[in-house]
């Protein structure tokens, strides 16, 4: 039966790094998937994450399954993050959370149910996004769009465009919105912007998914939550995917969320009850450690707090990386202005490099970003910038 099967190309983010370690060439730089680094180079584990591993390996009792859904406590967590800590969704009946093996799992998640329950759903995709999500949404079976969102020439979010591509989305559609750091472009909508996506959403009367994955890494923890929180004021049901692998630094402990946010108690606890049936029939219930470790901290003030500063520090060093880039580009000779990448948010810089200019980087230099010329600031540091800078002006 083997003898047929196809070889799969390689995945388009996580590829590279295993391209990139197969190269042998001792200057290679990886700055391709999205990993934070420190300015040593190292992705570390976060101070906090360490204290709170330390007190539950003092306490934990049992590796005993947890529920499909995982624990209520990490739940109410999630919520607090997207709602804020005083909002009723955080402890009411209108929002449930399903702990989820990373942010892919909880898209996957979403992916399957809207399959399930809402078979006639298209699923519409910012030009561009994440490379996976088209991935992830066809594997369960969804036709995808796409709408327009960013502008080259500009370097900014194509909002009149997007407005009028998302015009075309039909009632019982599913729109998808990066909350914030929008990956790969790094460039969000302002709160006014959202305000109007979520009234727009609501007249064509489309299911907003939100793919969360750098809450804290643009402005801040409750800043990065004004899009999701505009979208609560506008329509009455949306999903959200959260991930913790860049803001708890929790990448290989696959920790994420799905939360469901509806209109009635009894339609919350409908859907919720699907996503079980879901989950239970994908991989059955969450891994722990890292929903017990975000649980630790989130419930503890005091680690919370440190939680919140570790997060500042990472942020403001990947904002110290974009303007140290910017300068170090145009010392080294390039004649583009690049200055448009010190406002892009979160971990990204969308370039503008060529597929080719990429590939060059990737053969005469060693420096691996993704196809898009999507570029992982956050794996800058003072010693590869001036390499990184020198061949990028090379290649251009
Ligand atoms: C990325 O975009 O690089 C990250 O979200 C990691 C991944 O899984 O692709």
């Amino acid at each position: 039966m083997f003898e047929s099967v196809p070889t799969a190309p390689p995945d388009t983010i996580l590829g590279l790094t295993e391209a990139f370690l197969r190269d042998e060439r001792p200057h290679k730089i990886n700055l391709s998937v999205g990993v934070y680094k420190d300015a040593s180079g190292a992705t570390p584990i976060l101070e906090v994450v360490k204290e709170a591993e330390r007190r539950l390996l003092a306490t934990e009792k049992s590796k005993g399954y947890k529920p499909i859904s995982g624990d209520p406590a990490y739940g109410r967590c999630v919520r607090e993050l997207l709602f804020g800590a005083g909002s009723e969704l955080a402890s009411g009946d209108l929002a449930a959370t399903c702990h989820t093996p990373g942010g892919t799992g909880a898209l996957r998640l979403a992916a399957d149910y809207l399959r399930q329950q809402h078979s006639g759903t298209k699923i519409w995709l910012s030009d561009p996004t994440w490379d996976n999500h088209g991935k992830v949404f066809k594997a369960a079976g969804l036709e995808c769009g796409t709408y327009p969102y960013f502008d080259a020439a500009k370097n900014g979010l194509a909002f009149e465009a997007m407005v009028e591509g998302l015009s075309a989305v039909r009632a019982g559609d599913t729109v998808l919105l990066h909350a914030c750091c929008h990956n790969p472009t790094g460039v969000d909508p302002t709160p006014e912007q959202w305000q109007q996506l979520g009234a727009l959403l609501r007249e064509r009367g489309a299911l907003p998914l939100v793919d969360f994955a750098y809450q804290g890494f643009g402005r801040g923890v409750d800043e990065d939550a004004v899009g999701v929180r505009a979208l609560v004021d506008a329509v009455d049901e949306l999903l959200i995917c959260s991930s913790f692998s860049k803001n708890f630094g929790l990448y290989n402990e696959r920790t994420g969320a799905l939360t469901v946010k509806g209109k009635r108690a009894e339609e919350v606890a409908a859907v919720f009850s699907q996503l079980k049936t879901c989950a239970r029939t994908n991989y059955s219930n969450p891994p722990a450690h890292g929903g017990a470790i975000v649980t630790t901290i989130l419930t503890d003030a005091e680690l919370r707090q440190r939680w919140i500063d570790e997060v500042a520090g990472m942020r403001d060093r990947i904002n110290g990386m974009r303007q140290l880039f910017v300068e170090t580009l145009a010392a080294r000779g390039a004649t583009r202005d690049f200055s448009f990448i010190v406002d892009q948010k979160g971990m990204f810089s969308f370039s503008g490099l060529t597929k080719a200019q990429v590939e060059r980087l990737r053969d005469e230099h060693a420096i691996y970003i993704v196809g898009s010329g999507r570029i992982n600031v956050a794996g800058m540091t003072e010693t590869n910038m001036g390499p990184l800078c020198d061949a990028i002006v090379q290649v251009m």
